[in-house]
């Protein structure tokens, strides 16, 4: 099995999502022994954001040497993606949707003509039979009261990733991580025992 492994939190050692994703993975290659992977990190090493300089490199012809860069990276990125049969994201919630490192990777793999493709009844995934699991990290409730409705993450990355055909898509939920202890204890507790189900 060959793992893409994608972290997302800025901070660092002290990230519930990190060690959550290093949690999953230990349970992968249990299960798998001898599985290859390939990690990111966004949160400290970060790729370019869009701006006017590089986004025809993704979304055009690039022509400029910024453009070329772009393009490079979009490549790399979806090459990685196209190899993984499972993919690991850990994905922290900030500002009610996900890190903003996170979100340029979308912005590097989602290419029309090559991750997906339009036809009549909407957007096609063109990337199929690949497994995803997403540790959710989140400082409040994201499972009652208005958090439900302020949940801009999961949704979110569920519509992303199914843009692409990534439908199998398993979320690995630590919520309350802000709470008091023993609360955010009880979170993560459940989190680890979803990771112990995981097949
Ligand atoms: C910049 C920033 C924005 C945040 N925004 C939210 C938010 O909108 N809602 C929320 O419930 N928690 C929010 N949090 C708390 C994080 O979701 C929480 O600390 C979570 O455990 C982060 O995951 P991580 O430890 O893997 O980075 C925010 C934290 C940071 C650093």
């Amino acid at each position: 099995m060959n793992i893409l492994i994608l972290n997302s939190s800025v901070l660092g050692d002290r990230s519930i999502s990190r060690a959550l994703v290093g949690e999953v993975v230990q349970r992968l290659m249990r299960a798998s022994p001898g599985s290859t992977f390939v990690r990111r990190d966004f949160g400290s090493e970060p790729i370019p954001h869009l701006t006017a300089a590089n986004v025809a490199g993704i979304r055009a012809d690039p022509d400029t040497i910024t453009e070329h860069a772009a393009r490079h990276i979009s490549d790399e990125l979806i090459s990685e993606l196209r190899a993984a049969d499972t993919v690991v994201i850990g994905a922290p919630m900030y500002n009610f949707s996900i890190s903003t490192g996170l979100r340029s990777w979308f912005d590097y793999v989602l290419r029309a003509g090559v991750t997906f493709s339009y036809s009549e009844s909407g957007p096609k995934g063109l990337l199929t039979g690949k497994r995803v699991i997403v540790v959710k990290s989140r400082g409040g409730s994201c499972s009652e009261g208005v958090g439900r409705e302020l949940d801009f993450q999961e949704p979110y990355l569920r519509h992303l990733l199914g843009i692409m055909g990534l439908t199998d898509v398993t979320f690995i939920r630590a919520e309350m991580t802000n709470y008091a202890p023993d609360v955010r204890e009880a979170s993560l507790a459940a989190a680890r025992q979803a990771i112990a189900l995981l097949a």
